[in-house]
């Protein structure tokens, strides 16, 4: 008995592979996350606020027993907690009586540009979405004024912040609207609020894509422009509103990626220390540079503040790794981060429920794993704050 041969047209089984992932998606995130569920970032600790606001506990106290402020929620055990709201009013609070100005805002002054900071690498998975999404709440729990950018049509990021990218966004609302080359939209009708006080978000989603069709066409009519500088031009319509752009960048180096970097005024290269990755950085590095020549070529201006490394997912007790770490920074010298951020299943955890690990309770894990991975991340996120600071001319 011979088999009966049983032909499928190849798109007609991967169409059905994607219904059914997409059906079994839908219901595990309608489990976990309800359609009407909104997000919200967790309540701080007062030894937390402190800390982000840079003042001792003691005196936070004070400030609560003496009426001033906002009043903490006080748990059974009354404690003290703050939610993100109540930390950005005590930060205005604080700098209305500072010593210095800006000793609480640490934001723009007159004269400061807006950093643009595009977190990049082809390489898939070496930590560029966690970076960006960990890096923009840090900056805006600190005080500062973020847009954080969704430049990835797989919207990791996005999802991250709670918004779904193939329903919350069928009108569009991603990042392609205001740099199409086609009658694109004010900017500021794709950035929307977040549930942390100064964080806005421009979402990405598949549209995205379509700039990398539209670009060789434009290119090709001769109406491209400078087809590099959509996303600063782009950008430039928000100048006032913040202090720092994020933008999280696709895992190719496709005219998406090249706009993102032809605004940017710092550049963070994720890298894991493993041979594989560093190969293919090398590839990244090379074709970026002839890129950028081309682009260079036709008078743009190239100059930047600065690029730094940043290791991701590093595991301190792996010898091959380090033996790669050592390499990079023989290499590179100060232009690898000091601080790497840290492998921890509390960071991947997290980001199972579509978390950043500044999100979820410190109870929901191991405290010392917490302890750990909050710890690398905040040395991480503040070496690139004591850059942006540099930048602005203030140490
Ligand atoms: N420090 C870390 N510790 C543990 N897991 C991590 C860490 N950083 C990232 N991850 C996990 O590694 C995976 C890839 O990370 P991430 O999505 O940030 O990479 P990416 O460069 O943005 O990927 P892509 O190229 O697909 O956009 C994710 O599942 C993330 O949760
Ligand atoms: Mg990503």
């Amino acid at each position: 008995m011979s088999k009966t041969p049983i032909h499928e047209d190849l798109n007609a089984v991967i169409r059905h592979h994607s219904e059914r992932l997409a059906q079994q998606l839908h219901a595990q995130r309608e489990s976990l996350f309800p359609p009407d569920a909104s997000k919200q970032m967790r309540k701080f600790m007062s030894g937390e606020a402190a800390a982000l606001l840079g003042v001792n506990d003691s005196y936070l106290r004070k400030l609560h027993l003496d009426g001033k402020g906002p009043s903490p929620e006080l748990t059974p055990g009354n404690r003290r907690l703050y939610s993100a709201y109540d930390i950005q009013a005590l930060r205005e609070l604080l700098e209305k009586t500072a010593r210095k100005p800006g000793d609480y805002l640490p934001g723009r002054r007159e004269g400061d540009h807006m950093q643009i900071i595009g977190v990049m690498n082809f390489k898939g998975g070496s930590g560029k979405t966690t970076t960006s999404a960990h890096l923009a709440q840090r900056l805006a729990l600190l005080g500062y004024r973020v847009l954080a950018i969704d430049l990835d049509p797989q919207a990791s990021m996005t999802a991250l912040h709670g918004v779904q990218p193939e329903f919350d966004l069928v009108d569009g609302g991603t990042l392609y609207d205001a740099i199409r080359y086609d009658d694109p939209e004010p900017l500021r009708s794709v950035i929307r609020p977040t549930y942390i006080p100064n964080l806005d978000l421009i979402p990405g989603n598949l549209e995205l894509m379509e700039f990398e069709h539209d670009t060789p066409r434009a290119l090709a009519q001769g109406n491209a422009g400078l087809f590099f500088f959509r996303v600063r031009e782009a950008l430039a319509q928000v100048d006032d509103d913040y202090d720092v752009v994020v933008i999280d960048c696709p895992p190719q180096l496709g005219f998406l990626t090249m706009s993102a970097l032809s605004a940017s005024t710092g550049v963070l290269v994720t890298i894991h220390p493993e041979m594989l990755d560093v190969m293919s950085m090398s590839q990244f590095l090379r074709m970026t540079a002839d890129l950028m020549d081309v682009i260079a070529e036709s008078g743009a201006d190239m100059s930047h503040d600065w690029m730094r490394y940043v290791l991701t997912r590093y595991e301190p007790s792996d010898a091959p790794q380090n033996r790669i770490v050592a390499f990079l920074r023989t290499m590179y010298g100060e232009t690898v981060l000091n601080a790497p951020m840290l492998k921890s299943t509390a960071i991947s955890d997290a980001g199972l429920t579509k978390q950043t690990l500044y999100e979820v309770e410190r109870s929901a894990f191991t405290r010392s794993t917490y302890d750990r991975a909050i710890e690398s991340l905040n040395a991480v996120n503040d070496e690139i704050a004591a850059l942006i600071q540099k930048t602005w001319g203030r140490e």
